[in-house]
């Protein structure tokens, strides 16, 4: 069995009076692909929130790679090997799909901001350098074909992959995807599939937050499903799909 990579352990948080994740545990293990589902307000946004750092746990705790991440900022659990997408696009409009992919590159390079400004020789090499990064990614998620075109010109599914493509210019461990297929067509989701399963192909561990049960049952090693923020059940898709709690919380009227 490979190496666990994040674990979760009895995590709770809470907002006020309400209770959006109750002690919650599980684990994902290197290169796995493990998706979270339920549904709505049960509590998915909230752990992925939780494991990126823009939130941090009321008690319990989340360890990532022989590191605990409590009390670390989002910027100090990127360089650890944390990347993610948002349920909703988050871009930069003006930039193009490269320029978008570069600045995210620009996070894990050597030179300070000074060497962009005075362009230095060593910055110049860098940004070149980094120019060849970002088109390999752009490449390998299938945006190519509009890698000079503003970030906002392109399609809502090809903004998606660019979230994808940014998240992984940070040379990612583990990826965290929040609802990557929404708003894509059945055949923009076939394609989203084989991404996610190349990305772990890659040596990445990929925990993906998906309302559509297609995509989650094709790609998934293993899936957690949650309900007013507990965990209801855990296995692989075939034990997922005949769970009767499962079946009972999405039929059950909240979603
Ligand atoms: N910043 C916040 N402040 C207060 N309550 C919040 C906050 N974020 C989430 N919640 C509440 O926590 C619960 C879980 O929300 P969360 O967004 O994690 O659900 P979700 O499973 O991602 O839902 P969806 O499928 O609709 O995206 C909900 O009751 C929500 O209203
Ligand atoms: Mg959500």
């Amino acid at each position: 069995m490979a190496k666990i990579l994040l674990e979760l352990n009895e995590v709770d948080k809470h907002f006020g009076g309400v209770q959006a994740v109750k002690n919650l545990s599980f684990a994902i293990h290197e290169s796995e692909i493990v998706g979270l589902i339920g549904p709505n307000g049960s509590g998915k946004s909230t752990t992925v929130n939780l494991i990126s750092g823009a939130l941090d746990v009321s008690s319990g705790a989340v360890n990532f790679d022989g590191h605990t991440l409590s009390g670390l900022s989002t910027s100090q659990r990127v360089p650890l090997g944390l990347a993610r997408t948002f349920q909703t696009t988050t871009l930069f409009a003006e930039f193009t799909v490269c320029e978008q992919v570069m600045v995210a590159c620009h996070c894990r390079y050597q030179s300070g901001p000074w060497q962009s400004v005075f362009r230095t020789k060593a910055g110049q090499k860098e940004e070149s350098s980094e120019q060849t990064k970002a088109m390999e990614i752009i490449e390998f998620v299938g945006l190519a074909a509009v890698a000079n075109v503003k970030a906002s010109s392109i399609s809502s599914a090809q903004q998606r992959l660019l979230m994808i493509a940014t998240a992984l210019a940070t040379q990612p461990r583990l990826l965290l995807l929040d609802e990557p297929a929404a708003g894509m067509v059945a055949s923009e989701r076939k394609e989203l599939a084989k991404l996610i399963m190349s990305i772990r192909d890659s040596g990445v561990a990929v925990l993906v937050i998906e309302h559509h049960m297609g995509l989650i049952m094709e790609v998934c090693e293993q899936i957690v499903v949650l309900n007013f923020g507990q965990r209801i059940a855990q296995g692989i898709p075939s034990e997922i799909r005949n769970h009767k709690a499962v079946i009972d919380a999405y039929l059950g009227g909240t979603h």
